[in-house]
This record gives C-alpha cells, sequence and structure tokens, in this order.
C-alpha cells in the first residue's frame, strides 16, 4: 500500500490551537441551538448511532428516500444556519482556492457511536477536496481504497487535528471504528463533534 500522504490523504495535527477549538465550538453550538442534532435513519430503516446537523446552504441527509443534499433542517423546516468564518478560513488555507464549501455537516458522537465504511459520493464534483475537523474526544478513523477491498489504515484523530480527502483520495473509504470516550473534556456532555466541510452543489460559475 503506498504511504497514504501519496494518496491525496492529509492529516494535518493540531491545525487548531486549544483556543480555537474552544473558539470554533462556541460558534457551532450557538448554531446548533438554531438547527438541533437530531438521529438520522439509514434508508434501510435504521437508526444511525451518530446524530447530526448541518451549516451552509446545502445538508446532508438521510432517511428512507435516501442519501441527498437539501437546504432545509428535515425537522424544524428551517434553513441550515451558516458556516462559521474560521471554518471558511481553514478550507482556503488546506483545501486551496477552488470554490468554496457550501455544506458542512455536523456529526456528533456520543459514547459507543461510530460509523461504516463509506465513501462520500452524494457531492456533484469530486474535483472539490472534502476537509474535515475534529473536535472533542479521539477518534480511530479507518481509511481504505476507493474499492471496498482495499487494504485499510487506522488513523487517530485528535481534536484540532484537519484531515483532507482529495485527488485519488477523494473517493476512499472512511469511517469510524470508536471513538476513545472521555480523552477530551471540550464537548459538553462529552463525546467528539466532527466538521465535515463540502462542496455539495457544482461549482460557481
Ligand atoms: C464522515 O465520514 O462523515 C465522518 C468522519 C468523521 O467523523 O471523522
Ligand atoms: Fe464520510
Amino acid at each position: 500500500m503506498a504511504p497514504l500522504s501519496q494518496t491525496g490523504f492529509r492529516l494535518i495535527p493540531a491545525a487548531l490551537s486549544v483556543g480555537a477549538q474552544a473558539a470554533l465550538l462556541t460558534e457551532v453550538l450557538a448554531r446548533v441551538a438554531q438547527a438541533p442534532f437530531y438521529r438520522p435513519v439509514t434508508p434501510g430503516g435504521k437508526p444511525m448511532s451518530v446524530e447530526m446537523t448541518n451549516l451552509g446552504p446545502l445538508g446532508w441527509v438521510t432517511d428512507a428516500g435516501g442519501y441527498r443534499y437539501q437546504p432545509t433542517h428535515p425537522q424544524t423546516g428551517e434553513p441550515w444556519p451558516d458556516i462559521p468564518q474560521a471554518l471558511l478560513d481553514l478550507w482556503a488555507e488546506a483545501a486551496g482556492a477552488g470554490a468554496p464549501p457550501d455544506a458542512c455537516l455536523v456529526n456528533l458522537y456520543r459514547e459507543g457511536a461510530r460509523m461504516g465504511l463509506h465513501q462520500d459520493k452524494d457531492e456533484a464534483d469530486f474535483a472539490h477536496p472534502v476537509l474535515s475537523v475534529s473536535l472533542g474526544d479521539t477518534a480511530v478513523f479507518r481509511l481504505g481504497g476507493v474499492s471496498r477491498r482495499d487494504p485499510t489504515a487506522s488513523v487517530r484523530l485528535a481534536s484540532g487535528d484537519v484531515c483532507v480527502l482529495a485527488g485519488p483520495a477523494r473517493l476512499a473509504h472512511h469511517g469510524i471504528d470508536r471513538v476513545l470516550v472521555g480523552s477530551s473534556r471540550l464537548v459538553p456532555g462529552g463525546g467528539r463533534i466532527n466538521l465535515t466541510l463540502r462542496r455539495a452543489g457544482p461549482g460557481p460559475g
């Protein structure tokens, strides 16, 4: 297997200082007050262990109707709150000068939550990278290849770490095996919050 750094996967450890993590979390939680976390259901009808909400013009949702992006919260019917400027700046720095993100999925992992191996492929154009920010408890992230049968590697994502899936890794399989409960005290009530920035719709122009 090629070294992860040669596949388009980039891990930026401690991209956010402890102060920047706290400031970002405050901004995110203020928006979560408007767009509460809810427990999505897979198209097959299974409740996910991760709770979700979104920020930005488009939000990723799943229910009996399938996986898709939509402009409103499925429970409140309201538009998603805006993406904090700090995240837009992070994208510009770490993901490049291309189209800005129009979707930020907010995943909440409380004790026992995990996410099965999957590809991010509900976006219009895979030329745009995916950038994800970890806050709170450390996660055991699993990264594979474009084929589900490709070998996988385990990578720990700690609070303040940023990772980018770009180029050949844009469609790499990935998931969260588990979260190390109590490894951080950042998230009120415990657990981990992951912010995944994507360009879901077609690029501007
Ligand atoms: C995801 O793939 O949507 C989430 C990954 C993570 O929680 O780090
Ligand atoms: Fe994903």
